[in-house]
């Protein structure tokens, strides 16, 4: 299946990448621009010479990798980034590629957009979680030490070539990983979805690129209607509120969490919340739950770690007036933004899922 969604500037394509308009794109939009590759380690050793032999292109490309993981989001990163493209001699006019998983696909488009006021890229996403979420709807940036995503940019790629072969190589947990932005794409905006999804084994490779475009298609349908996230955008964030600060504090201990099992269980915790006000039944949640304790391990919280990561919430980017705003499920498939929820029943939560 070759397909491809638009939105703003940017084309996302589907399927495999040797069949794609890569090359045209390469040859007609960037010919005569230089190319440079930004990667990380364990994707250069297993897919670069792939990606550089199939595309001509490519072949005098300059290539920088990073070391592997969360951690390495950072602005040190980036400044050594900027650094090299220097070296190069990298012009506005050239082009990025971001290689790999969502730590790529977020520092590398932060980077590019930023580099000499701003260059344009192509983000080739390989992990299950970047296909069918980082890669696409503009949002770029960095951590910042325990804080997630605290610096960044909307900057949308120019093309997004999604193609599930990357997929092959991919561990058993990050294919778990991935999966738990799509069960949130079904919480958040497909019943049907959701039920479909919830009984699925995640390494299934059945219709795997019809669910994976389903997905985007459900993304790009939010992001295409409050691309800076000053509303609707915000349903994307369910389960990413104490997401996040689960997965900061484990950053924060050096013992990183996979993006995709922080915000598995950032869900359960807030579909208990959003059924503590009323807003989701019993069975909704139970049912919930036992699809994500079917997948998911759940993380090793103690009472004494509830206070640390209540204090990283409150400096998540919906904050308003020192206030954690959520966005909560009104039933499967419904979600609704800017709920303000008070530390008691944040802290309640937390309890829940321990
Ligand atoms: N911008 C957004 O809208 C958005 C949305 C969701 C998540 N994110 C961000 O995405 C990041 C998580 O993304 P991720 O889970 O892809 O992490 P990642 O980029 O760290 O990749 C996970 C691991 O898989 C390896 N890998 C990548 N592709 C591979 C392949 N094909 N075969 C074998 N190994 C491969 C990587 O080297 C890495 O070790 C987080 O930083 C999160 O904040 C951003």
């Amino acid at each position: 299946m070759l397909d491809v969604i638009t939105y703003n500037t940017s084309t996302i394509h589907f399927g495999p990448i040797e069949k794609s308009v890569f090359q045209d794109v390469l040859a007609k939009e960037f010919s005569g621009s230089k190319k440079v590759i930004i990667t990380d380690e364990q994707i250069h050793d297993i897919w670069i010479e792939d990606l550089i032999t199939n595309f001509e292109e490519l072949s005098n490309a300059e290539i920088i990798q990073i070391p592997t993981g969360e951690v390495h989001k950072t602005l040190d990163i980036c400044v050594q980034i900027w650094s090299a493209l220097s070296e190069y001699e990298i012009g506005r006019g050239d082009l990025i590629i971001n290689f790999g998983g969502g730590v790529i696909t977020d520092l590398g488009g932060f980077v590019a957009s930023l580099f000499k006021r701003g260059m344009k890229f192509i983000n080739i996403p390989t992990t299950l979680l970047a296909q069918v979420d980082a890669s696409i709807g503009g949002k770029t940036g960095v951590d910042l030490g325990p804080y997630k995503n605290q610096i960044g940019v909307f900057a949308d790629a120019a093309h997004v070539f999604i193609d599930e072969k990357y997929i092959e190589s991919l561990s058993e947990n990050q294919i778990k990983s991935g999966f738990a932005e799509m069960l949130k794409h079904g919480l958040i905006a497909d019943a049907d979805y959701w039920a479909r999804l919830k009984d699925f084994d995640p390494k299934d490779v059945t219709d795997r690129l019809l669910l994976i475009r389903h997905s985007v298609g459900l993304k790009r349908d939010v992001v295409e209607r409050d691309h800076q996230e000053s509303g609707l955008r915000k349903i994307l964030n369910f389960g990413h509120t104490i997401g996040h600060g689960i997965e900061g504090y484990f950053l924060e201990q050096n013992k990183p969490l996979l993006h995709g099992y922080a915000v598995a269980t950032g869900m359960k915790a807030e579909a208990f919340i959003s059924k503590e006000l009323g807003m989701l039944s019993e069975s909704e949640l139970q049912d919930i739950v036992e699809t994500i304790d079917r997948i998911y391990p759940a993380p090793m919280l103690t009472p004494n770690d509830y206070k640390p990561i209540v204090q990283l919430m409150h400096n998540d980017k919906k904050n308003k007036g020192g206030v954690i705003q959520f966005s909560l499920l009104e039933g499967v498939g419904n979600c609704v933004f800017d709920q303000e929820v008070n530390d008691k029943l944040i802290l309640e939560a937390l309890k829940f899922i321990s």
